[in-house]
């Protein structure tokens, strides 16, 4: 079991702040049922259920045995209280590489981040982002050069922390529906991060759109935008363009 990071905790325990400690390592398939079972705690706790689309013990027991990671983050208890889901969907179709028309080489080198889960009383210890900067040097030692994952316009706080960690918004759209057009399905920003790091480019145009108004950001998309960061104050995503059109 190889440990990948430690280090100190506040827990919110009704309205107390108690000290704790953490545990970072991967986990194992024989814990994937506790992943599910924490998934399920923090999923029916959501007052808005919109903003987590459930990975179920299948899909991710077949996930992982086809090498999707998943970091766990243990309390002083040894009980799981966080997780980042890492999956490698190669040429399956549901490659997000697809949604932002990457070329077709660079399908095979994207990692997504699935699923985070965080359980409330931990929150506000930066699990979300700690586990994402985590996962870079572990993705880049497997030979993958992107990071790519969906968030819900209505989740300010997941969007907040992806942004932070350098993902660009490069597509809105309605994801995980049943009908053939998708049309069913619900709203999701798909972000995309280039791990070779690149030359400093020049922006041209800044424009600022609330996160919830979904239609002037899919036409500033449309139009070659990307968003570039967020307000977590105001819910303002600000778009840039910029002068050349290099990335994808
Ligand atoms: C999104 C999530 C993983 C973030 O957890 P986190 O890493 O602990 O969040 P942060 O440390 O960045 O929190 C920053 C602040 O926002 C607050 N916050 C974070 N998530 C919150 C939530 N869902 N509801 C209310 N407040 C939240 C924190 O308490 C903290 O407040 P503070 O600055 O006053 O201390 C967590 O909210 C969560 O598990 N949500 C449900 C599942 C989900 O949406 N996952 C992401 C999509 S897969």
């Amino acid at each position: 079991m190889t440990i990948l990071k430690t280090g100190q905790l506040i827990k919110n325990v009704e309205g107390r702040k108690e000290k704790d400690q953490y545990v970072m390592r991967l986990i194992s398939i024989d814990d994937l049922r506790e992943v599910v079972a924490l998934e399920k705690h923090v999923y029916d706790l959501l007052p808005n259920k919109q903003v987590l689309f459930m990975d179920s013990y299948e899909e991710m027991l077949d996930d992982m045995r086809n090498g999707a990671k998943i970091i766990g983050v243990y309390n002083k208890s040894k009980d799981l209280i966080a997780y980042r889901y890492l999956g490698f969907p190669g040429n399956s179709p549901n490659n997000l590489g697809n949604d932002i028309n990457m070329p077709e080489g660079e399908l095979s080198k994207v990692a997504h981040l699935e699923t985070t889960i965080v359980l409330p009383e931990y929150r506000g210890n930066s699990l979300q982002s700690l586990t994402l900067q985590l996962a870079i040097p572990l993705v880049k030692d497997l030979g993958y050069g992107h990071l790519l994952c969906t968030v819900s316009p209505q989740n300010i706080y997941s969007l907040y922390n992806i942004m932070k960690n350098g993902l660009r918004v490069r597509a809105l759209k309605k994801k995980y529906g049943t009908s053939p057009d998708g049309s069913d399905g619900i709203w999701r920003f798909i972000l995309h991060r280039d791990l070779t790091p690149k030359a400093a480019r020049r922006t041209s145009e800044l424009l600022s759109v609330p996160i919830v108004d979904i239609e002037p950001q899919r036409q500033l998309i449309d139009k070659g935008f990307i968003g570039l960061w967020l307000s977590r104050e105001s819910k303002m995503l600000n778009y840039v363009r910029f002068e050349d059109s290099l990335v994808y």
